[in-house]
């Protein structure tokens, strides 16, 4: 079974991608268990430096998912399963009204178009956002709460949704978008979402170097751990088509913390040093965004299909620590 994974060399690409390798097996459109053959990574440039790209059943294609023949390369007239995570992310798309239009719609609806042109419709994985939600919000959202994106990158996300849900609707393809909460703590180096503190203000320090915190102590953010995550999508990925009812939309569940307590996790985890190295400067244009988004998500549909959130924020440090810093 061909796998193809856009935004294959981004944070959480590399991971699925990794994941993938070592489990060896998805469930097909058919609800049967098929083993991994080909994993294609497109990206703008290639991953690098990681051990697991050079195993035979991963191949790399590098370019804008804006060009249909890349894509069409990467398909190869039979993909069985599409995890479309390449995406302009959520500062970078409110900054840049233009590029977010190109790459988070023109881009997702030729990629639709080209695997509802595939022999058998191909299980299709849509990573959309928490950034769907806006406007007056309750403290804990259900699952049908009806979405007000705030910014660009909402709306954007929210339309992707609804093609992937239409298109499973008519058998073009079966489809699934995930709802993810900002997660974190993302390795390496911050990328151009409005949540990226969330993960420098743990990372940098971690580092021995100094992190600004772009909003407000008491500002609540709704997470989850990359590893978490990629569990919870692959969930979603081998749920069987009958568990969908009316759309193919599932918010997942996360954690609610304030950045006052992500930062005392950090001391607890690490120690008063690390956590010093903290300093707090507001950035409206980021906190206007962040505060936006919701607090808290019930995830009820994704926790009856056995998705689950992390268990505290305390875990969410350790393991990064253990895994990432030496
Ligand atoms: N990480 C989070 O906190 C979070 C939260 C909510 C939703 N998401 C969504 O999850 C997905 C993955 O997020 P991530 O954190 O791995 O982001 P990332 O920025 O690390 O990865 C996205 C990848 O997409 C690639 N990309 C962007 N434009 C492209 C184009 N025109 N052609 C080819 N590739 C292109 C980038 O090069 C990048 O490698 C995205 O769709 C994002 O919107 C992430």
């Amino acid at each position: 079974m061909r796998v193809v994974i856009t935004g294959g060399a981004g944070f959480l690409g590399k991971l699925l991608a990794q994941k993938l390798l070592t489990r060896g097996v998805l469930t097909n459109a058919r609800g049967e268990s098929q083993p991994v053959s080909d994993v294609v990574l497109v990206d703008l440039a290639p991953a690098t430096g990681e051990a697991w790209l050079s195993d035979p059943r991963v191949r790399q294609l590098a370019g804008d998912i804006g060009d249909s023949a890349l894509l069409e390369e990467a398909l190869a007239g039979s993909a069985g399963s599409v995890f479309h995570l390449a995406a302009v992310v959520s500062g970078h798309a409110e900054a840049d009204f233009d590029i977010g239009m190109k790459v988070n719609i023109d881009a997702t609806r030729t990629l639709l178009e080209l695997c509802r042109k595939l022999p058998t419709p191909p299980k299709f994985l849509f990573t959309s956002s928490c950034a769907v939600f806006g406007g007056d919000l309750p403290e804990m959202l259900a699952d049908d709460h009806l979405p007000k994106p705030q910014g660009s990158y909402g709306i954007q996300k929210y339309i992707g949704e609804q093609l992937v849900s239409d298109m499973s609707r008519r058998g073009m393809i079966d489809g699934r978008s995930v709802r993810l909460p900002t997660i974190t703590v993302r390795p390496g180096k911050p990328n151009k979402a409005a949540s990226s503190f969330a993960s420098g203000i743990i990372r940098e320090p971690l580092a021995g170097v100094a992190a600004v915190c772009p909003t407000s102590p008491d500002t609540k953010v709704w997470l989850m751990s990359p590893n978490r995550v990629i569990d919870n999508i692959l969930i979603a990925h081998d749920a069987p088509q009958s568990a969908f009812k009316f759309n193919r939309t599932i918010t997942l569940p996360g954690i609610t913390v304030t950045v006052k307590e992500m930062v005392e996790s950090l001391r607890r985890v690490a120690g008063d040093a690390v956590a010093s190295r903290i300093s707090w400067q507001l950035d409206p244009a980021i906190d206007r965004l962040v505060t936006s988004w919701p607090k808290a998500c019930a995830g009820d549909f994704a926790k009856s299909l056995g998705m689950t959130a992390d268990a505290s924020f305390d875990d969410i440090v350790r393991d990064y620590q253990a895994q990432y810093v030496k």
